[in-house]
């Protein structure tokens, strides 16, 4: 077991480097099986997200090398083997292995998958989406069945925005016959990124990124090669950070496109920052706006910025808000943040935060993934040590996360305990 350990309140100066966006790899690397014989992904970053699915190409008999944050996969000996709970639950993403299982056997049998515990979180959407491709759907209370004599392309009008349905959908819909719309889909960067390696794999894929996905099929796959995006939740969670406790703190790999919402919302509570390409300059001031922030989907305010970003709005001279809009249950930090001295009251899922407050150091659980991030930068900016207990969820999703702050100064190691 890790836990780490911040001394806070040193200004951060230096360059934060952005690394390959979780929430793109973790469809990626699913969907490189597709391939004939070999898929290439570049800039896969080594988070414990990335090992778990590495742990499941094992299983599925496929080989792969990993280095320099390249993962080169051999495709054509993948055997359909079952995906069991031990393995499927370390993330939620790996329902991904449904949608690509499906397409290249019409059958797939695995554990239902896991992941931080933000709220109900079903994947009925997924599960109706691959009714109307002509699956069958068997669900036991361990595992579940998805299998198909031919998938038939079919109109899918999705209830709501999903990330995870927009994606499965789509790569089921390669392997079915004819065309398959998705209405309503969701228009996340990532979703964009996914598409790309579907086609170059051989797919016809065509408005990805857009509120209408248009997917030709069969596909023929052949080989492949894709390229991961910056993480735009990362680069977010640094750039949030900036704001706190920077000093001309730089953030390199970002695509600004990706998080105008969070840069609107910086504007107006009156941080300075400067953007130069894919490079962001930022300054902590301490006489910032109170604002109201509500989470949508994108290109809204994006939910896995809503807990970092709470610790900057205890900054802020006077009351703020954030409402949540997409999760049930993403306030795991705040009773964390209230011990640090914060003054957070929850409403109906909405945080109403009075500031500014002066932090103090204090033990603290990280009891998810972006609650875990909040609670970083809450201990660097606190008076006094900090120590963040149960940090497994932090490195599922936040590549050398300590590394990369003791480069621009910060006071953090990761001490291992009995
Ligand atoms: C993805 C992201 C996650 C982010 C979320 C919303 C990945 C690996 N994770 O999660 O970081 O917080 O998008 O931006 O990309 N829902 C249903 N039925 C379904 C599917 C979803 O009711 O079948 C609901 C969920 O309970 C939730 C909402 O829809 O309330 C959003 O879920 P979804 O967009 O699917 O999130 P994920 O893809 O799981």
């Amino acid at each position: 077991m890790q836990n780490i350990i911040i001394e806070g309140g040193k200004l951060l100066n230096g360059t934060i480097n952005i690394s390959g966006a979780k929430n793109s790899v973790v469809a990626l690397i699913p969907i490189g099986l597709l391939a004939s014989q070999k898929a290439i992904i570049k800039n896969v970053p080594n988070i414990s997200d990335t090992k778990s699915l590495l742990n499941i190409l094992k299983r599925l008999n496929c080989n792969y090398t990993y280095q320099n944050e390249e993962l080169i996969m051999e495709t054509s000996e993948i055997k359909n083997n079952f995906i069991p709970a031990i393995e499927s639950q370390k993330l939620r993403a790996s329902y991904y292995f449904m949608g690509v299982l499906l397409a290249k056997f019409n059958y797939v049998k695995m554990s239902v998958p896991g992941g931080c515990k933000i709220g109900k979180r079903p994947i009925d959407l997924h599960l109706k989406g691959f009714k109307a491709l002509n699956a069958d759907i068997i669900e036991k209370k361990d595992y579940i069945i998805i299998k198909s004599d031919k998938l038939i392309g079919n109109n899918i009008n999705l209830d709501f925005p999903s990330v995870g349905a927009t994606i499965n959908l789509m790569i089921a819909a390669t392997s079915a016959e004819g065309t398959t719309t998705i209405n309503n889909a969701a228009c996340e960067p990532e979703i964009e990124n996914i598409a790309e390696f579907l086609n170059n794999l051989g797919a016809d894929i065509t408005g990805a990124g857009t509120k209408k996905i248009t997917i030709v099929g069969p596909t023929r796959y052949h080989n492949g090669a894709i390229t991961t995006i910056p993480d735009r939740i990362e680069a977010g969670t640094y750039i949030i950070l900036g704001a706190l406790i920077g000093n001309n703190l730089k953030i390199k790999g970002i695509v600004k496109d990706h998080i105008s919402s969070l840069l609107l919302k910086l504007k107006e509570m009156r941080v300075p920052f400067k953007i130069h390409n894919d490079e962001i300059i930022i300054s902590k001031l301490s006489n910032l706006s109170p604002i109201d922030i509500i989470s949508q989907p994108y290109p809204g305010f994006p939910t896995d910025l809503g807990q970092p970003i709470t610790v900057l709005l205890s900054q802020c001279n006077g009351i703020s808000h954030y409402k949540e809009t997409i999760w049930e249950n993403r306030n795991g930090h705040v009773p964390y943040l209230n011990k640090m001295n914060a003054d957070i009251t929850i409403k109906n899922n909405t945080l109403m935060i009075t500031g500014p407050k002066n932090l103090i150091g204090q033990e603290v659980v990280s009891t998810d993934l972006r609650g875990g991030a909040a609670l970083i930068l809450a201990g660097l900016i606190a008076q006094g040590k900090t120590k963040i207990k149960e940090i497994e969820h932090i490195l599922r999703g936040y590549e050398d996360i300590v590394e990369k702050l003791q480069k621009v100064g910060a006071k953090i190691n990761i001490v291992e305990i009995e």
